[in-house]
């Protein structure tokens, strides 16, 4: 069967592996792959700077952005054949730490955890592969294809959990959003924020192509140029992994503002920042700035729910390319008018 593979550590080293179909498991899914979304990490990870490949190997199958089709399930599993899964792509570490012991392997205490296609584990671009029952989601057959969204929405509906949480601290009615970045995770991020009827604002680097009207579909306001210019938003979710924009929205935040960081910098450019100035702001102003890392069952369970709630046609837009797997090394050149592409295996 044909599966995607890379050699973690070495740039340009992914390629079309011809490999033998999954061992049989009595206790696991056996999925057919639909399709595998392409983002921000697997390029690090194909670039050699990011990913670990299963131990005792070294080359480790891609494919972290999943959807599948269950070909066979173990009796009394809950799933079926036919229907459509997501896989989840953390596993637990194996002490277990409190956090993962108790399922919530988003929040692993000890970074022992693995992640499917990312690190450690073989990921999810394989024509075949298994998968344990208590790790997949199923996907409502009304979403179809675009089910392959549920695993970047998670990032979103996990941020969206935990601000919630945070808030929560105080009288706390947002009212207006500041989302940086319009890539797929801040539009999914300003999806979630107009569903819970906020006022929503996107920052994004470029002024045609297609991200400015999704923005505009959903009913929030785009805009280039500099955070500094906008009134006060009571949230900001930081979505490119920018370090420079991080502390810019740190100082931006109101009081009782909140920052939420999904995006991983990488680079080493240094910045000269006020630490004492920023240091008061925080306290005087009871601001939070926090990170968030993806996700459990109940943020997958979430990402369903807010995808079957949006509009279709606009999450259509969203996955801007499908490219059959033949040709799958034309998924990881990003084209100007690129949202999400995504991988697709013939079914
Ligand atoms: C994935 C997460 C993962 C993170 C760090 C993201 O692209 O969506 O599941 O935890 O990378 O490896």
């Amino acid at each position: 069967m044909r599966a995607i593979t890379t050699l973690p550590g070495t740039p340009d080293s992914a390629r079309l592996d011809d490999l033998p179909e999954p061992a049989d498991d009595p206790q696991m899914l056996l999925v057919q792959a639909v399709a595998v979304g392409v983002c921000g990490t697997d390029l690090e990870i194909l670039s050699g700077a990011y990913g670990q490949p299963p131990p005792g190997r070294d080359r480790l199958i891609l494919g972290h952005e999943n959807l599948g089709r269950v070909v066979r399930a173990p009796a009394g599993s809950g799933f079926s054949a036919g229907e459509l899964v997501v896989g989840v792509v953390r596993r637990p570490d194996p002490v277990p730490c409190p956090s993962c012991a108790a399922g919530e392997w988003d929040m692993c205490r000890n970074g022992r955890y693995t992640e499917r296609g990312i690190s450690g584990r073989d990921g999810y671009a394989a024509e075949r592969y298994l998968l344990e029952p208590a790790f997949a989601v199923t996907v409502p057959a009304a979403l179809g294809e675009l089910g392959v969204l549920v695993e970047p929405t998670t990032v979103v509906a996990k941020a969206w959990e935990q601000i919630e949480r945070i808030g929560a601290r105080a009288i706390w009615t947002p009212r207006r959003v500041l989302i940086t970045g319009a890539g797929p995770i801040g539009l999914l991020a300003a999806l979630l924020a107009r569903q819970r009827g906020l006022e929503v604002h996107v920052f994004g680097r470029i002024t045609d192509g297609p991200k400015p009207g999704l923005v505009a579909a959903l009913g929030a306001t785009y805009h280039t140029g500099s955070v500094k210019d906008l009134p006060a938003c009571d949230v900001a979710l930081e979505c490119t992994g920018v370090g420079e924009l991080v502390f810019e929205l740190m100082a931006a935040a109101p009081p009782d503002g909140i920052v939420c960081l999904t995006g991983v910098s990488s680079g080493t450019h240094k910045l000269g920042v006020n630490l004492t100035e920023l240091n008061k702001q925080l306290v005087l102003e009871n601001n939070v700035v926090f990170g968030v890392v993806n996700a459990n069952l109940r943020h997958y369970r979430a990402a369903v729910e807010a995808l079957a709630r949006a509009d279709r046609g606009w999450l259509e837009r969203l996955v801007s390319r499908r490219v059959p797997v033949q040709r799958w090394h034309e998924a990881l050149v990003r084209g100007p008018t690129d949202v999400k592409p995504v991988i697709t295996w013939a079914s």
